[in-house]
């Protein structure tokens, strides 16, 4: 297999927790025989400085041309000033449209060995593993009319949500398909007692729900789901919802696992994917070597899955991660679960040494 992968590292914490991410590809691709080409670009706060935007058509042409996108964080506190178009974060959402990824398939799992990393009990997060489908180019990110207004002297914003049942249909069928390969559970989530669009989500999530007879559907408010993630996380399945809930909620769900640091993500439907960690550029930590790099590398892993179709590999980098929490290794942020305290570099070593020894025991290693 040859990929070829465009590598956008961004800002703050973006470049450290890529290079763990890329040092796991490699390694991978050196055991099983596929050959990764990487190539890098500048997306986020680095482009801005560089280009005076947040996505040069460099950037972009690239990402067009590959077989995947990887990406580490983009955000710097140095842009808050600039409206919201010019800001490092613009960069990442025309990226994500022009690429046409509307389905992010945001894991949040709990680990054992550190599930004391959590502040919610052990029993409470104990076996959780849930799946969240955002939508993820639609609703109040890319809604019209959006924008500020001078109304006579008063200041007024309005952002606008809006779904089509196109928009909604395509990104229940991936939600409905990750589910039968799962637990068989779909929970859809809305405010459908307050919103039209979420009426609108409820009665096409319910219709395209009869294609997959072999899935249980069920249907609960965003405020109420907050709730059951952080009580009952074990009662979820596949959560399917739109845009700004996915949002909130895939970071309200990493408190299940422990720490932000420890989620990956994929952005699937378009012509090419985008793998990201979920966290942020985190730039009070960057460049101190303790960033949390298990969530760039679990998206490493969904690359492998949803890019190459690489089942196996992707499954060796995900065993490697828990056998490298087994083993009691971790960053700064998930040391509530006592263990040995490791930099963000190290963790990368320790999991392709992982890798190694699972791909050994399984005698995977390509013939040279
Ligand atoms: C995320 C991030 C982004 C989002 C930001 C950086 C634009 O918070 O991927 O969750 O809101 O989608
Ligand atoms: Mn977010």
């Amino acid at each position: 297999m040859k990929l070829k992968i465009t590598v956008l590292e961004g800002d703050g914490i973006g470049p450290e927790v890529t290079r763990e991410a890329l040092r796991v590809l490699r390694t991978i691709g050196g055991i099983y025989g596929h050959r990764f080409e990487f190539s890098e670009h500048l997306i986020g706060g680095a482009a801005i400085r560089k280009h005076d935007s947040p996505l040069p058509t460099s950037t972009l042409d690239a990402c067009l041309a590959s077989d995947a996108v990887f990406l580490g964080a983009v955000g710097s506190p140095e842009f808050d000033a600039l409206p919201a178009h010019k800001r490092p974060e613009a960069g990442l959402l025309l990226l994500r449209q022009a690429l046409g990824d509307y389905a992010n398939l945001r894991p949040a799992i709990s680990y054992d060995a550190i599930a004391a990393a959590s502040p919610l009990r052990p029993e409470i997060v104990a076996g959780a593993d849930i799946l969240i489908v955002r939508e993820l180019l639609g609703g109040l990110y890319f809604g019209d009319p959006r924008g500020v207004i001078n109304d006579n002297g008063h200041t007024r914003a309005a952002n606008t949500m809006s779904y089509s049942v196109a928009e909604i249909e395509r990104v229940a069928r991936v939600a409905f398909a990750a589910a039968a390969k799962r637990r068989g559970k779909v929970t859809s989530v809305d405010k459908a007692n307050v919103l039209e669009t979420s009426q609108l989500w409820r009665q096409t999530v319910t219709r395209i729900a009869k294609d997959y007879p072999e899935v249980e559907l069920d249907h609960l408010y965003v405020d109420a789901c907050a709730m059951h993630l952080i009580t009952t996380p074990q009662r979820f399945d596949v959560i399917l919802t739109e845009n700004l809930f996915g949002d909130i909620l895939s970071d309200e769900a990493a408190v299940i696992t422990g720490s932000l640091g420890m989620l990956g993500s994929a952005s699937i439907g378009g012509e090419v994917g985008l793998f990201e960690p979920v966290h942020g550029s985190a730039p009070d930590i960057a460049g101190k070597g303790i960033a949390n790099p298990f969530g760039a590398i679990a998206s490493a892993a969904l690359l492998l899955r949803y890019v190459g179709d690489l089942a196996q590999e992707a499954e060796t980098v995900e065993e490697a991660i828990r056998s490298v929490l087994k083993a009691g290794y971790r960053t700064r942020d998930i040391m509530a679960a006592p263990g040995f305290l490791v930099s963000t570099s190290e963790v990368g070593q320790l999991v392709t040494e992982a890798i190694a020894e699972i791909a050994d025991r399984r005698h995977a290693y390509h013939a040279v």
